[in-house]
């Protein structure tokens, strides 16, 4: 794979629906770098098992994700609480997070053209998949606010789902997250705190701004 040098990297981790997707994006639009939702290929992944689990193997998921389009990580399906807690699952298996690893490269160190950088979210990307990004953010906020906002995020969808089953399976995930074995979530000590718990969207958008702006001087 041939690096492209002099582009911007900026890399965020952060537990499940503590706004970093969001801001995510609103950062990518403004810089104009390549977003990817990290979290999206292993619920692509997860949502392959549910759908067909009697040819889920490695050589059926492996063909998969070479012929993965990023069109297809928009798929509404990949959203589910369902797919998620099976995301949390399949991603502590070791062979699934190699070939999830190499797909991310690719876009991290390579965006298209028209890019002038990137932009990954997920759970280890400040320390194992760009470990050399120009910014690293840990993104978080408290169960509860997440669990709200990933709740109302559900009931758009029309999801038949309470708030108390969201914020079980939020904890859960999070303790499954935290503490596996490959890859665990964590804040690294290079990456900056950004609580969103009670700040607004435009507000972290700003407060990350000014971090970035700082630094490469716009
Ligand atoms: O970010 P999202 O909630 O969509 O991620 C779904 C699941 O995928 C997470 O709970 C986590 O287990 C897994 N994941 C991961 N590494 C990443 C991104 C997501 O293990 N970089």
């Amino acid at each position: 794979m041939i690096k492209r040098k002099q582009i911007l990297k900026i890399a965020i981790d952060s537990p499940a629906a503590a706004g970093a997707g969001t801001l995510a994006k609103a950062i990518s639009k403004h810089y104009n770098l390549f977003y990817l939702d990290t979290g999206k290929i292993y619920r692509f992944i997860a949502y392959l098992k549910i759908k067909f689990p009697k040819k889920f193997n490695n050589k059926f998921i492996k063909s998969k994700i070479k012929s993965l389009k990023i069109k297809d990580l928009e798929n509404n399906s990949l959203l589910s609480d369902e797919v998620g807690t099976q995301a949390s699952i399949i991603s502590k298996i070791k062979s699934i997070r190699k070939v999830v690893h190499s797909f991310q490269l690719n876009f991290a160190y390579n965006p298209p053209k028209k890019y002038k950088g990137s932009c990954l979210d997920g759970r280890d990307i400040t320390y194992n998949i760009v470990p050399d990004a120009d910014f690293k953010f840990y993104i978080t906020a408290n169960v509860k606010t997440r669990a709200l906002r990933r709740y109302k995020e559900l009931k758009k969808f029309k999801k038949k789902i309470s708030y108390q089953e969201v914020l079980k399976s939020i904890k859960k995930r999070d303790k499954s997250d935290i503490n596996r074995e490959i890859s665990p979530l964590k804040k690294t000590k290079d990456s900056l705190l950004i609580n969103t718990t009670n700040l607004n969207k435009r507000s972290c958008f700003l407060k990350i701004k000014k971090i970035i702006d700082r630094k490469i001087n716009i």
